[in-house]
């Protein structure tokens, strides 16, 4: 297993996710229910809503998770929702809907971050900041589990392979658990 040092809140934007081992961040309907049944090392969580000031998302995960915060509530700051159409959002206390370029909303988050972390929770807006150069860092918590259709962390066809760094690839060892 891969570790890292502890994330630290020194004003980046990050990407980052739970994700399925075949690479999904949501199941078909936007499904979260895979995610259960799994431990993540200890005072991890803490770690990210101690060293988040902001987040960024996308108005698909907004209107999903009906009002859901992040980290169960647990982390309590700006929320950014990227929509074309913010007038027919409904309001929602701490969450501000903006129409406008990604480069922008990523000014403006930063700012209300006060130089802690901006948060990407946001597929379809992460692959926009990377080919902005706009993302600072990747951080994803694999999730022990196939889901073999859902929403992809980067759904590109087409699109050039992104290298990323650093350049050793990560091994994972994992068995099918026991039905
Ligand atoms: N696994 C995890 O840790 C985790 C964490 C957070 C979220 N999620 C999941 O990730 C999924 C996100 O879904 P998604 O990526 O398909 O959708 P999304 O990014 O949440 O929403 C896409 C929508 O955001 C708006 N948008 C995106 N770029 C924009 C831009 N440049 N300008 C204006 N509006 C823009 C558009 O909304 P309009 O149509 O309104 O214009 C677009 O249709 C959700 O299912 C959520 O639950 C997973």
């Amino acid at each position: 297993m891969t570790d890292f040092a502890p994330q630290t809140a020194t004003g980046k934007v990050l990407w980052h996710f739970a994700m399925s081992l075949d690479g999904f961040v949501a199941g078909p309907d936007h499904s979260m229910d895979w995610m259960t049944g799994f431990t993540v090392r200890p005072g991890l969580h803490q770690e990210y809503i101690s060293t988040t000031g902001a987040v960024l998302g996308g108005r698909d995960g907004w209107d999903v998770i009906d009002d859901a915060r992040p980290y169960g509530g647990a982390w309590q700051g700006p929320i950014f929702v990227l929509t074309h159409h913010p007038e027919d959002a409904e309001p929602a206390p701490g969450v501000t809907f903006l129409n406008c370029d990604v480069a922008e909303a990523v000014r403006i988050g930063l700012e209300a971050a006060g130089g802690k972390n901006l948060e990407v929770f946001s597929p379809t807006i992460g692959r926009q900041l990377l080919a902005r150069n706009l993302i600072d860092e990747i951080d994803l918590h694999i999730v022990p589990v196939l889901l073999g259709d859902g929403i992809r962390l980067y759904d590109n066809p087409g699109g050039v392979p992104i290298r990323l760094e650093p350049a050793a690839a990560v091994n994972v060892r994992y068995r099918p658990a026991t039905p």
